[in-house]
């Protein structure tokens, strides 16, 4: 694709084109799930008219094109990521599942007593309770890194909390409430400093700005499908092949072993060891043909069109003087997720009243529960973006926000 064409890119997303409530539909819930293309939906069709076979088991012929489909799904993946290997590509159901895989395959083994776990506080609950739960198992400290005044992490904090005696640092590269997008290299780097391992979350970074893992040094990246143009229900757990090989393996069951007797099991090569049962293929299948998509249209192009819908939306919910921003006020570091409040109007007010209107925003915590008593709202509105919105469905967002107070009596 050679220029930027909203309009036409529009026109790939079915769901994009319907009313609501009479209304142009204005989807500005992008960080909880993305609409799907054409070319995606296609993709699974396709799938299931010409391939459906059980993958890895029968030598017939669908079983072989099932094979080809799902492996050559993870090898974009790998691509996709710049990762080494595609045995470094274990797919999941989602980021959630990846990082439960991560603490029991890797923080049960390695965690001792008396060890940290290092996360921040803006983490998403997938993010906090499974480390909870090996903390808690091992006697180990969960720690937090906290923001500064500008909801950013200052380096200083880091340097603070992570120490010898961290073993893991699991942070989300992007907030999902904030938008912050935090210093993943240098945090990566001090971790490894330390020795400790570090683990990022990129399920909100991913479907917005490209992501290399090797430039990036991280030992684990997570991700879900979902937010990036693909189905629900397939997810990516990278890791650096050396430290895949040493974890022992988190779900048992077929197609994850090599030879099963009576009382014992060897476990098969990666990637599969961490791939137990029957796979999500029609889910890597649209997981490829999403990263085709984006890489068609090209991630430098998607970031830089985000930007501009960034910088307008914040400057005209700036512009109504009863709001107030949770998060980065201006460009730098942050994603184009939004989090506000709209004086005196519940978060579920606002939803449900600018629903009415066709617009769709989260209230809520946002599955950070911790985050929200840290930044002392107990909930919040947010807009997330995609590259298929546009600065008049902001306007349109704008409007409706407008209107809400009025609808619950204030002069203004
Ligand atoms: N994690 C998703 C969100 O932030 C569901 O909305």
């Amino acid at each position: 694709m050679k220029s930027f064409d909203v309009d036409r890119i529009r026109e790939d997303f079915p769901t994009l084109s319907q009313l609501v409530r009479g209304k142009a539909l204005v989807y500005l819930d992008n960080a909880a799930t993305t609409h799907k293309p054409i070319q995606v939906i296609d993709s699974i069709r396709d799938y299931y008219n010409k391939s459906n076979a059980n993958p890895h088991r029968g030598a017939h012929h669908l079983g072989v094109l099932a094979t080809e489909m799902y492996e050559k799904a993870r090898d974009k993946v790998r691509e996709f990521i710049n990762a080494r290997s595609s045995k470094e590509v274990i797919f999941t159901k989602n980021a959630t599942e990846s990082l439960n895989l991560l603490a029991y395959s890797y923080g049960m083994k390695h965690v001792k007593k008396g060890d940290e776990i290092v996360i921040c506080i803006s983490e998403h609950h997938s993010n906090i309770v499974p480390w909870q739960k090996i903390a808690r198992l091992k006697d180990a400290e969960l720690k937090y890194l906290y923001l500064n005044d500008d909801y950013r992490l200052d380096m200083e904090e880091v340097y603070r909390k992570i120490t010898d005696r961290t073993k893991i640092v699991s942070i989300a590269q992007m907030s999902n409430v904030l938008g912050t997008v935090y210093p993943i290299k240098e945090i990566v780097k001090y971790g490894h400093s330390k020795g400790a391992i570090v683990i990022v979350d990129g399920a909100q970074s991913i479907p917005h700005m490209k992501v290399d893992v090797r430039d990036m040094d991280a030992d684990f990246l997570v991700f879900s499908g979902h937010k990036m143009l693909a189905p629900m229900g397939i997810g990516v757990l990278y890791g650096k092949e050396e430290i895949l090989e040493s974890m022992d393996p988190f779900l048992m069951g077929g197609d994850m072993i090599e030879y099963v007797e009576e009382q014992n099991t060897t476990f098969a090569e990666l990637p599969h060891r961490f791939e137990a049962g029957t796979p999500n293929v029609e889910g890597a299948v649209g997981l490829a043909a999403a990263i085709d998509y984006l890489n068609k249209i090209g991630l430098d192009k998607i970031n830089k069109y985000e930007e501009e819908l960034t910088a307008y939306a914040l400057e005209k919910l700036m512009g109504i003087p009863q709001v107030k921003i949770y998060g980065p006020k201006d460009l730098e570091d942050r994603g184009s997720v939004i989090s506000f409040e709209l004086e005196g109007c519940h978060p579920h007010d606002v939803s449900t009243i600018v629903d009415t209107y066709g617009v769709a925003l989260r209230a809520g915590h946002h599955c950070a529960q911790p985050l929200m008593k840290f930044l002392k709202a107990p909930a919040t509105s947010r807009v997330s973006f995609y590259f298929y919105n546009t600065k008049s469905e902001i306007d349109q967002l704008i409007d409706s926000l407008l209107k809400v107070r009025k609808w619950l009596g204030y002069g203004s």
